[in-house]
């Protein structure tokens, strides 16, 4: 399949936005995060109650997750679309006395970067903080992709962020969420009221601290994580995307709750941070709403 121009440009900036994390990301959102990685053990209970011994991490960064589950016996494989998360990751994996060419560059858009020589057949495919950056024009097709990783049985694991989140935090995505998915703002406009929709969405701002939360910057002027596509999933929708690719048992999973919105937390960081691991369960339903992030299970048929 050739790449439309707007993929491609996506990707690149994508791309560009990584190139400078590979040294810090592991620090930055694993051991030194305010708020431990609770989805690695959610990933270990997933694979392990899969039986999997053979597994691909699609988008693996610098084999950040690889890295916990070093210790479960199973083969491991993984690529990424940045250059230079591929070298950390190859360093890392080398440190576990996996062979580097376990690693390698490519992209989830591209069937075949999903081969390898090496890899025998897949039993788990997992994908986790890639789908934000996935145009929703290719989207079924990275799905597709993904399916036809594994073999006939296998588990698939998709990471995304939680767009109904919007609902409970009250700021800047609440707003995103209600003019464009739950009103569709543009259909009322079209409709022939326009000025009075648009005064309205004025007026629906003050309702939410649009200033919240702060627009992430790169770090020396590649663009940051917002500022390139980082697109929110509605796991509703995205667990029909799943059903209809053809995966069977289709499951979401929550974590990363928040007791409370998230513009509390700095009022009380410890209660805020205890209260919500204690909260940490994916079959909760509440965590349609007070879970940043959830996975997407599936196997295929
Ligand atoms: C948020 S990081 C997550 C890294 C790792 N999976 C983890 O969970 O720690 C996102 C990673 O996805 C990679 N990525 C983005 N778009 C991709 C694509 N189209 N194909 C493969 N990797 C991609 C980026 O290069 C980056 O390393």
């Amino acid at each position: 399949m050739t790449k439309s121009a707007s993929v491609t440009a996506a990707e690149s900036a994508v791309k560009n936005c990584y190139s400078t994390w590979a040294d810090s990301y592991f620090r930055d959102y694993y051991t030194g995060a305010a708020y431990p990685p609770v989805h690695v053990d959610l990933v270990r209970r997933l694979l392990r109650d899969a039986g999997t011994r053979v597994l691909l991490d699609a988008g693996c960064g610098p084999a950040s997750m690889l890295r916990g589950l070093a210790d479960m016996g199973m083969d491991l494989y993984g690529f990424d679309l940045t250059p230079e998360m591929v070298e950390v990751a190859k360093q890392v994996v080398g440190q576990f006395g996996m062979p580097p060419e376990h690693i390698w560059q490519g992209s989830v858009a591209d069937a075949a970067s999903f081969c390898s020589a090496e890899m025998p057949a897949v039993d788990a495919t997992i994908c986790v903080g890639v789908f934000p950056h996935i145009p929703e024009s290719i989207e079924t097709d990275v799905i597709g992709h993904l399916r036809d990783s594994v073999r006939p049985g296998g588990l698939v694991v998709v990471e995304a962020r939680n767009q109904l989140f919007g609902l409970f935090t009250l700021n800047r995505y609440s707003y995103e969420l209600f003019s464009s998915e739950l009103i569709r703002a543009q259909q009322l406009r079209d409709a022939g009221s326009a000025e009075v929709v648009d005064a309205l969405l004025e007026e629906l701002k003050q309702r939410f601290r649009m200033d919240i939360p702060p627009v992430r910057q790169g770090k020396s002027g590649e663009p940051g994580y917002d500022q390139v596509l980082s697109r929110t999933h509605n796991p509703f929708v995205l667990k029909e995307r799943f059903e209809k690719a053809g995966f069977a048992s289709v499951k979401a999973h929550f974590y990363h709750y928040h007791c409370l919105p998230p513009m509390f937390e700095q009022a009380a960081p410890e209660l805020f941070r205890s209260a919500s691991l204690a909260m940490e369960d994916p079959a909760d339903w509440r965590g349609y709403f007070m879970a940043s992030a959830f996975f997407v299970t599936g196997t295929r048929a």
